[in-house]
């Protein structure tokens, strides 16, 4: 029996609600994006970047169907909703990390989930049936990503959260004045209101924030490269963990370049999530080697520092895709040692990163393509040679020696390795005498070694980098 439905609502009227609704979306995802370099609390950051992939797929679909609603008509890209983007425009113009996601997620992202149940409520189900399809599944992930913020925001300190306050009421009136989501645009100017809508509008800055839990650092890379497998299984950790840089850059390219094809703001989300799940898959294997990440091992982004302070985010692009190139064949060979060695959680780790690397050299090429029209498409990758195969850093640890060590290492030794992380308990390894502090080239305390945390039965026997260090503990 066919349910009869008590609202009508016409196909024009359902473009044009979904367009809005794409639009604002498409332009928070964008304003998030964009602050993955400004935000500093770590559980903020792997927030935004999982959000910017679920909006992005949210918007994709939504705008598939817009686009099918009056095909041949095509106006989803259509220069509409000035009032809307103006606001949304605003959204990274913020002080702190609490005024940020107070704007996203305690104003924008309810007011979409109040659009998508509305409009699900008044249209068809069964004329309109691709929509309720896709828009179900809309409701479904942001009804969590909601959940999920509330768990983030009940950890943000009462005086933060009252901090955010005026901002995050100037946004609500702000989209109140523009039209809201759910309906037309009111063509109005911004929402004038001193200190809020006069901000200059963000920027990406030079340097991405970091936690204020973790130390300062200069460079991320251990000061030599691993000679057993437990170093091995460390190294690999520490290359992961700092793979945030990745994603932040794909973040800053998507904020940074307005009015580009979809297409690359859609890669770049997936982007950008994708690297921070690799930065995700080292913080659960440091967590479970019982080192405290940022503390006891670097996290710094000194790409950022080192290509992006001379040549901006676009040499950042080229390297990342110089870097990528290489990926799939290299993290297939660490795949196979780490197996080998009898860890396969790492092995399955860099097994998922390997089959993202396809696409990323895909999303490297298509922005190249679009921000220098003129550069020839690179080369394919060839086969690995040590020095060839790079990605995103590891190389500098362990391409020269991977395979070497691995013959080199005798099967007893072998029984180091620990399978970890998920299917381990909590704090398996370092043995007791790695667990006092530690930091690679603290650049805050000039006096502090890597060496003098380890006692003298450290099986780690990390040399000491600093030509100056008095550090008799061991050998360098
Ligand atoms: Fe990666
Ligand atoms: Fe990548």
């Amino acid at each position: 029996m066919i349910q009869v439905h008590p609202n009508l609502q016409e196909v024009e009227q359902a473009s044009a609600l979904q367009r809005r609704l794409y639009r604002t979306i498409r332009e928070t995802l964008r304003a998030m994006a964009g602050r993955l370099t400004g935000v500093a609390g770590w559980e903020a950051k792997k927030l935004l970047a999982h959000d910017v992939w679920l909006d992005a797929e949210h918007a994709n679909g939504i705008r598939q169907r817009v686009l099918e609603l009056r095909f041949p008509r095509v106006d989803v890209e259509v220069d509409l909703d000035h009032a809307l983007l103006a606001v949304l425009d605003h959204l990274p113009s913020t002080q702190s990390d609490a005024e940020f996601l107070a704007g996203v997620y305690r104003v924008v992202k309810p007011e979409v989930l109040a659009a998508v149940e509305r409009y699900l409520q008044q249209s068809d189900p069964l004329d309109d049936a691709p929509s309720h399809r896709w828009l179900r599944l809309v409701r479904d992930e942001l009804r969590e990503q909601l959940q999920q913020f509330a768990s983030l925001w009940a950890t943000v300190s009462p005086a933060e959260q009252a901090a955010a306050q005026p901002w995050e009421d100037w946004v609500r009136a702000a989209l109140a004045e523009a039209g809201g989501v759910f309906g037309q645009d009111s063509g109005r100017p911004r929402l004038s209101r001193p200190s809020f809508s006069d901000r200059p509008r963000y920027a990406i800055p030079p340097e991405p924030q970091r936690d204020p839990r973790w130390l300062p650092a200069v460079t991320q890379v251990p000061p030599r490269p691993p000679r057993t497998p437990q170093e091995q299984q460390i190294w690999v950790a520490i290359d992961h963990m700092n793979e945030i840089w990745a994603s932040e850059l794909a973040g800053a390219l998507v904020w940074h370049h307005r009015g580009l094809p979809w297409s690359l703001y859609y890669d770049a989300a997936r982007w950008a999530y994708d690297e921070m799940r690799h930065a995700m898959m080292g913080e659960r294997r440091l967590l479970a080697y019982g080192f405290e990440p940022g503390v006891d091992v670097p996290i710094v982004p000194d790409h950022w520092r080192g290509v992006g302070g001379r040549g901006g985010l676009e040499a950042m692009l080229f390297v990342v895709h110089g870097l990528e190139q290489g990926g799939p064949q290299w993290k297939a060979q660490l795949r196979s040692e780490l197996w080998q060695l009898g860890d396969p959680y790492s092995a399955q780790d860099c097994d998922y990163d390997w089959a993202d690397e396809s696409g990323h050299i895909r999303y490297g090429q298509e922005w190249i393509q679009a921000l220098y029209p003129d550069v020839p498409k690179a080369p394919p990758p060839r086969a690995h040679s040590p020095g060839s195969g790079r990605l995103e850093g590891l190389d500098r640890r362990t391409t020269p020696h991977g395979s070497a060590w691995l013959r080199g290492v005798p099967p007893a030794d072998r029984s180091q390795v620990r399978p970890d992380a998920a299917a381990a308990p909590p704090r398996v390894l370092p043995p007791a005498g790695l667990q006092r502090r530690h930091h690679f080239l603290r650049s805050s305390r000039p006096n502090s070694c890597l060496m003098k945390a380890f006692a003298p039965a450290d099986p780690l026997n990390l040399g000491c980098v600093r030509p100056a260090c008095a550090s008799a503990a061991h050998g360098p």
